[in-house]
């Protein structure tokens, strides 16, 4: 008796920006050689986006992850000062991509720290990322003064914390750890605080242990000693700084995957940019955007594949010793995808 076909399963993939191509053409190889189900609808956005068609987020990437409501994403150029607004930040604002999960593991050892296992939940559609600014002209000076206003409501504070909570939980953590900035920002960040403690007092206090600190002394504490957190929980702004240097403790920005997960849809991707000092060189890592494939597998509970996907990548880093510059090896992104694919072929 033949076995039944398995469900396939519609998602857009956005290739992305400068290295965006490069890392999306590995994971793909990569996902087939897992026998991956996935029937990818391929869209533009970003720099790309503004190519081909004049638009930085086009109404047809738009309308496939709200029919798919699942993507694959490269990064996406960001002009900064002027320019426009970014693709990602619209697209968690559209989706309501309200909680961007971010886990970062040693997977080298012999790196500055040894087992390093972290993750940063960051809530994605308020605080200072709402763009919410403008400049005051003075006397010939048209950008003599800038405001910014941030934005936090307890109802997204409180989404997030449980989805934070509830993930901790989940997946076996010890400790929750609210970082904030309330000693100076005290209605911005301290309705993030409060939120915090009263949602922990009323639900999750005989669950996991919770403890609160400010986002400079967290910062510096991770530096000194990683090992004293476990799950850190922090607003928008915080949240992007936080899982940039979370990722620098376990070896760079290759290494550092991202889920941004909402009510209406959830979208995968790397913590990194487009690279674009190296983009187009073929020595990218890709290892970022496969971690995110991994969590991606895991949403659509394909958590063997996922799996298996994650002992692949130890093992080449580790036994086959096959690594990217970025990590101080001397192999080009196709070698170290090629390694990968047989690993998974061969396990
Ligand atoms: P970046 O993350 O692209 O690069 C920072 C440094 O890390 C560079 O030296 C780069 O070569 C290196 N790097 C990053 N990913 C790497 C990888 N996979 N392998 C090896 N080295 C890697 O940050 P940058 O240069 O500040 O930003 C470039 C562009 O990316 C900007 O337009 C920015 O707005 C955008 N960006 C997009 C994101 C997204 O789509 N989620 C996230 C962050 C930035």
């Amino acid at each position: 008796m033949t076995s039944p076909a398995p469900v396939r399963i519609p998602a857009t993939l956005i290739p992305g920006d400068g290295i965006g191509p490069e890392i999306v053409d590995a994971t793909l190889a990569i996902l087939e050689a897992l026998e991956a189900p996935f029937d990818w609808e391929t869209h533009v956005a970003g720099l790309a986006g503004v190519t081909q068609h004049g638009d930085p987020l086009p109404a047809a990437t738009l309308a496939s992850i709200r029919k798919t409501r699942l993507a694959l994403k490269g990064p996406l150029e960001t002009p900064s000062g002027g320019g426009y607004r970014s693709s990602n930040v619209r697209l968690r604002e559209e989706f309501q991509l309200y909680a961007n999960l971010r886990p970062v593991r040693t997977l080298v050892p012999g790196g500055r720290y040894e087992g390093v296992d972290l993750v940063v939940v960051r809530e994605n559609v308020e605080g200072l990322y709402m763009g919410y600014e403008h400049f005051i002209q003075i006397g010939d000076d048209p950008h003599a003064v800038a405001i910014a206003t941030g934005v936090n409501t307890r109802n997204g504070s409180n989404r997030l914390l449980e989805f934070a909570f509830e993930h901790a939980i989940a997946t076996g953590r010890k400790k929750v750890t609210i970082v904030h900035k309330a000693n100076i920002m005290k209605a911005l960040t301290g309705i993030f605080l409060e939120a915090a403690q009263q949602l922990y007092e009323k639900k999750y206090k005989d669950k996991i242990a919770m403890d609160t600190v400010i986002i400079d002394a967290c910062c510096m504490k991770l530096v000194l000693d990683p090992s004293k957190f476990d799950v850190l929980v922090t607003t928008n702004l915080f949240g992007d700084i936080l899982s940039d240097l979370v990722a620098g403790l376990v070896g760079g920005l290759g290494m550092a995957p991202g889920a941004n997960i909402g009510t209406d849809a959830a979208i995968f991707e790397a913590v990194h940019g487009s690279a674009p000092d190296i983009a187009g060189k073929g020595i990218a890592n890709p290892t970022a955007l496969l971690l995110a494939a991994a969590l991606m597998l895991d949403h659509v509970k394909l958590g063997d594949k996922a799996t298996r996907l994650r002992a692949a990548i130890d093992a080449v880093l580790n036994i086959d010793k096959v690594r990217t510059g970025d990590l101080g090896g001397k192999n080009n992104t196709k070698e170290y995808t090629q390694a990968l694919v047989a690993r998974i072929r061969n396990a």
